[in-house]
């Protein structure tokens, strides 16, 4: 039996370490590259990563490339112990990124491509994996498919949490999909027009919604339970790279909702581990932080 299934994005991510990024407009529109390293990420299979490292059974729905990134990122879902007997492989390139990271925040710009043939479909879901779980995770990359895995796990009382950061149609669907959505900071004022974060998020919230939280960088989290807005600062730590932050912070607040704790402890929780994870390099590779002896 499997605690967490998730459907959503892997990527390989090649990331280039710079003193600072320059904008196209400076001076000298040219940096050198201080160091280079390639790892694997994507938000779902990084959430996935660190619910196994936190003691969870996991399961990963999402397609996989044919190439050397996608043979990469197959042996390190592996690695992580995450099943695969549900992923997709599908003749082609593997998503990648190219991730640049400036040195003087840890803070990351993604360029990713995706090729549209490594698309997700709601016919390539199998409902009788995704109703067996515990707990459902989509993110929303390929909305129809989240929205009908959301459908099959909520036919069956599953809890489904998110990871959206689209404020757009898609977003909305996809926050009205499943039963706690974890929105990236810009997604509330983005889809409500609403400054008030709590104001913001009480428009977006549905009945069957048993929690709305939303992450806020360095500044932690918010979530809204009831008419309750419960915030917690972030941990502070010197971030080397902020990549697969969010997915940390999504994969410890999961085991924390399983485990049943409170709202405020799963949101401390949650800002812990991610915290710890912006002081290591990498997406997955830094979801070893999140062990309690890392
Ligand atoms: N510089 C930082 N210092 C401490 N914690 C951080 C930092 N950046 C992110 N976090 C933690 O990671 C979580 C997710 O980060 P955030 O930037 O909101 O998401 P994203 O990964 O989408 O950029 C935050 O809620 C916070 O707990
Ligand atoms: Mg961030």
């Amino acid at each position: 039996m499997v605690d967490v299934i998730g459907v959503g994005a892997n990527s390989v991510d090649i990331v280039y370490r710079l003193a600072a990024l320059p904008g196209p407009d400076s001076p000298f529109a040219k940096a050198p590259i201080a160091d280079t390293s390639v790892s694997c990420g994507g938000q779902v299979a990084t959430t996935l990563a660190t619910c196994s490292a936190l003691g969870l059974r996991t399961s990963y729905i999402g397609t996989l490339g044919s190439d050397d990134r996608g043979r990469l990122m197959r042996a390190e879902l592996v690695r992580h112990g995450i099943d695969l007997s549900h992923a997709i492989l599908r003749e082609g390139e593997n998503p990648f990124a190219v991730i640049l990271i400036d040195e003087r925040s840890g803070e990351r710009t993604v360029l990713w491509r995706r090729a549209p043939g490594m698309a997700l479909a709601p016919s390539d879901l199998d409902r009788g994996a995704i109703a067996s779980a515990r707990l459902l995770h989509v993110d929303d990359v390929d909305v129809e498919a989240s929205v009908a895995a959301a459908g099959i796990a909520r036919e069956r009382g599953l809890p489904v949490t998110s990871d959206v950061e689209r404020a757009d149609a898609d977003g909305r669907r996809l926050i009205d999909a499943v039963t706690v959505p974890i929105l990236a900071e810009h997604v509330p004022r983005g889809l409500t027009g609403e400054t008030d974060l709590a104001r913001a998020l009480a428009a977006l919230r549905r009945a069957h919604h048993t929690m709305v939280c939303v992450t806020l960088g360095a500044g932690g989290a918010a979530l809204l339970e009831h008419d309750q807005l419960h915030t917690e600062p972030g941990v502070p730590v010197r971030a080397i790279d902020t990549t697969g932050a969010g997915d940390i912070f999504r994969g410890a607040f999961i085991h924390a909702l399983l485990a049943g704790h409170p709202a405020r402890d799963i949101l401390r929780l949650a800002n812990a581990a991610a915290a710890r994870s912006c002081t290591r390099r990498g997406a997955m590779s830094s979801v070893r932080a999140v062990s309690p002896e890392p």
